[in-house]
């Protein structure tokens, strides 16, 4: 049991279609427990609704589960952290309300956690300790960003998408090979036994560091389509090298513009961060490049790249030392998705 002067914070998020609840005490990890939906997959991608309605079912077991495997009670508590955006307005309300009424009942603290940033500072978790300031990374299903983290609080964003994020290439393209949703890791999986350069496909000439990625998923679908005219099978005989293909552009794609900003600022302290971190190929690149250029470089642990209520405790972590608290009233929920 932690002692009185401890900090403990309970951690939720349900920004997407996860629920996840996580307890941190004095800065280390108690708990980490996480509900997918299943209820997505035979849509092929989330149903807004249907996540918002499955966060209800799942918020209350998640926390209870979340509070018994850390060994604590809510009066043990000293805040309560929530993601407050981005995401998807009905999921995070189901957080954020769970979240106020709790530290409202409990005359505690409420923390407001940035998604964005809990990706990235989820390499403080277990005491690793990423030197400031650092280059990530951030490659999610919704974003794909090169930031310049300076401190907890301050990120300097270098690069953006101007469409989609990594991980939309990465699903977009596995639907178009009839690949059940979410497609990345199953096109992951794929692309491990395919010859990564038996097809060729186009990356974007987007300038500087930002980011395009419709380029490539209209490439694929095109060479689908047109491959499937000449022979109705050939996605079904072809698919791991496909796959390895699409696989292998992304990557190379991602570790041209993680080059060009390590080379621009002169930072050889690296991260990757985000659900598409998890990928096997993205992880070899850059230890391939850190070696090469010398770089120190972060990877997480794959259960901290997709998301997770861990991440969101760390960073409530880090707002808690500093004072960053929500007032109750400053939780207006129509504006909660920064
Ligand atoms: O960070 P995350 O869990 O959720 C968002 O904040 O968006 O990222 C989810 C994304 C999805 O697009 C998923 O397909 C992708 O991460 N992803 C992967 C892999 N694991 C997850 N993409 C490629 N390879 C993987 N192994
Ligand atoms: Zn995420």
């Amino acid at each position: 049991m932690p002692q009185k002067q401890d900090i403990t914070i309970l951690a939720i998020e349900s920004s997407c279609d996860d629920t996840a609840a996580a307890i941190i005490n004095n800065g280390k990890i108690r708990s980490n427990i996480v509900s997918s939906q299943q209820v997505h997959e035979q849509y092929g991608g989330v149903v807004p609704e249907l996540a918002s309605r499955a966060h209800q079912q799942h918020i209350v077991p998640v926390v209870d589960a979340a509070l018994k495997e850390a060994g604590v009670t809510k009066h043990d508590l000293d805040a309560v952290s929530f993601t407050q955006g981005p995401g998807l307005l009905g999921s995070l309300m189901v957080g954020a309300n769970f979240a106020k009424s709790l530290a409202l009942g409990l005359n505690i603290p409420l923390i407001g956690v940035n998604h964005l940033d809990a990706h990235v500072l989820a390499h403080f978790i277990d005491g690793n300790n990423p030197r400031f300031p650092f280059i990530c990374l951030l490659v999610s299903g919704g974003h794909t960003q090169l930031i310049k983290v300076n401190s907890p609080s301050d990120f300097e964003i270098l690069g953006k998408t101007r469409d989609d994020a990594a991980g939309e290439a990465f699903d977009k393209t596995a639907k178009m090979l009839g690949l059940p949703y979410p497609g990345g890791p199953v096109l992951d999986k794929l692309a491990q036994n395919g010859d990564r350069g038996r097809f060729k496909f186009p990356d974007s000439r987007v300038e500087a560091l930002d980011f395009s990625f419709s380029g490539l998923k209209t490439a694929v679908l095109y060479f689908i389509r047109d491959e499937e005219k000449k022979d109705a099978n050939f996605v079904e005989q072809n698919l791991n090298d496909i796959c390895a293909s699409i696989q292998h552009t992304i990557v190379s794609y991602l570790m041209r513009k993680l080059k060009k900003a390590v080379k621009e600022t002169g930072i050889k302290e690296v991260a990757i961060a985000g659900g598409v971190s998890a990928n096997s190929g993205l992880r070899a690149a850059v230890t391939e490049l850190a070696n090469k250029h010398h770089w120190k470089v972060h990877i997480p642990e794959l259960e901290y790249c997709t998301d997770n209520a861990a991440m969101i405790a760390q960073t409530a972590h880090f707002q808690f030392l500093e004072k960053n608290f929500l007032t109750q009233e400053a939780v207006p929920f129509a504006r909660i998705a920064k």
